[in-house]
């Protein structure tokens, strides 16, 4: 099976960018001079990880790391999205880690050597310990913090980067991290969760003129995730449903970088429950971008509930991947051509796309027909909201392989290359077969 797009799509043009994506915590392992971070605190908390593993060893790409530049050249993509462990590049009296820094500086060479761009997040959700024992992301000394590190390491590797991101999905960082509990730290407090929501935008709009300054030959801007919210009928109650999910879950994370402002939900929240917003804190936070970088997997369809308000309704019987999350491509071309409608967006970058897949290696070959069709479906849902004029420069697959899956441990895999964990044994899927294929049709 391939992977196919109707000759003209500007997909196939040479300079929309083929990527793989893939995280610090999820990839790397932490048996080196890394410092304690959340995740590894959130591991040891029994019944936090579905699996009760942790991220000590993960796929040990600290030590495999140049077999793994070989396989993301292997499967002949432009660029790979990697992120930088906060706690190994930076000592708790706020000095670089020179040990740490020496590690991307090897890893982005190596990548730069072999043609592939590099396109580096500062923060995918692995905080320092020592700032969380001191409220972490309800602390608003973190925002500073960040942007001290952003700083720091911008200025170090600034000659291998081309695309530098500040934050990786802010809405799972507050929400999940401080606002439900089921990702580190693990709080439950829905103002701890808004308050979080609000210092990590802050951290991101400190940081950017920073990575401007350091990295001016570079593009700068942040990635954030999109759940579209549907309402299970036309009813009036259940629109105002799936609109309030909406600007709750969505909407928080990308109006303060447009419109200087929280979208009108935050009336609904308590005094507690009120992030607590300085004067000028918006115009920090909606700093210039150079993209916008999205990720998506599913939608979620709302129904009006008196006592939650909306609750969501499973879709019984609708194609699901091994997460369980619906396959709906159709909300991918909705949601990127409602954004495009409702902000002055800059160019996107589709930075995280992808399936979990129960897959099984066979005689050295893993058939994932089921990840092989969700890409083929979202590269179609792609482009046609490409055709419809939303501006988007590029697409990465999550992920370059299986990995850490945070509170599902090892036992969802994403990748397009299969590792089989106790051999650390890399195998490419068929999907991955048909990435490599695509992006290379591309070339000639
Ligand atoms: C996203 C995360 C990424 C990965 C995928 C499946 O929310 O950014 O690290 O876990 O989901």
């Amino acid at each position: 099976m391939t992977l196919q797009l109707p000759a003209d799509s500007r997909i196939l043009n040479t300079d929309f960018v083929f990527g793989v994506a893939t995280s610090s915590f999820q990839i790397e392992g932490g048996q080196d001079s890394r410092l304690p971070c959340i995740w590894d605190t959130f591991c040891a908390t029994p019944g936090a990880i579905r699996d009760g593993s942790h991220g000590a060893v993960a796929c040990d790409h600290i030590r495999l790391w140049p077999q793994d530049v070989q396989l993301i050249k292997a499967l002949g993509v432009d660029a790979y999205r990697l992120s930088i462990a906060w706690p190994r590049v930076m000592q708790q009296n706020g000095e670089l880690n020179p040990a740490g820094v020496a590690f991307y500086r090897d890893l982005l060479s190596a990548l730069k050597a072999e043609g592939i761009r590099t396109f580096v997040t500062l923060y995918h959700w692995d905080l320092p310990q020592y700032l969380e024992d001191q409220g972490g992301w309800r602390n608003r000394a973190t925002a500073y913090a960040f942007a001290d590190y952003a700083d720091k390491i911008s200025a170090a590797l600034a000659d291998l980067v081309d695309a530098w991101a500040t934050l990786n999905e802010p809405f799972c960082s507050s929400y999940l991290g401080y606002e439900i509990g089921v990702h580190a730290p693990g709080l439950k407090n829905k103002g701890w969760g808004r308050q979080s929501a609000h210092h990590l935008l802050l951290a991101h709009g400190l940081a950017m003129p920073k990575l401007r300054q350091n990295a001016p030959q570079a593009q700068h801007g942040i990635v954030l995730n999109f759940t579209p919210c549907y309402a299970e009928t036309d009813t009036p109650a259940d629109k105002a449903a799936a609109d309030f999910a909406d600007q709750y879950f969505n909407q928080w994370y990308i109006k303060p970088l447009f419109d200087k402002a929280y979208p009108e939900c935050i009336n609904t929240l308590t005094a507690d429950e009120q992030p607590q917003i300085l004067p000028g804190d918006f115009d920090i936070i909606a700093a210039p971008l150079d993209y916008l970088g999205i990720n998506f997997y599913t939608r979620h369809v709302y129904r009006a509930d008196a006592a939650e308000g909306f609750v969501v309704v499973d879709q019984a019987g609708a194609p699901k991947t091994d997460i369980g999350w619906e396959i709906y491509p159709q909300a991918f071309t909705d949601l990127l051509v409602d954004l495009h409608r409702r902000y002055p967006l800059p160019p996107l970058y589709i930075m995280e796309n992808g399936a979990a897949g129960a897959d099984h290696l066979v005689d050295g070959v893993v058939q994932d027909d089921m990840r092989l069709g969700y890409y083929q479906q979202h590269l179609l849902a792609l482009d046609t909201a490409i055709r419809q004029g939303v501006d988007v420069r590029g697409y990465f697959a999550w992920s370059l392989m299986d990995n850490f899956e945070w509170a599902e441990g090892y036992l969802k895999r994403f990748g397009i290359v299969y590792v089989d964990y106790a051999t650390q044994q890399r195998v490419i899927k068929q999907s991955g077969l048909a990435f490599r294929d695509l992006s290379l049709s591309r070339k000639g």
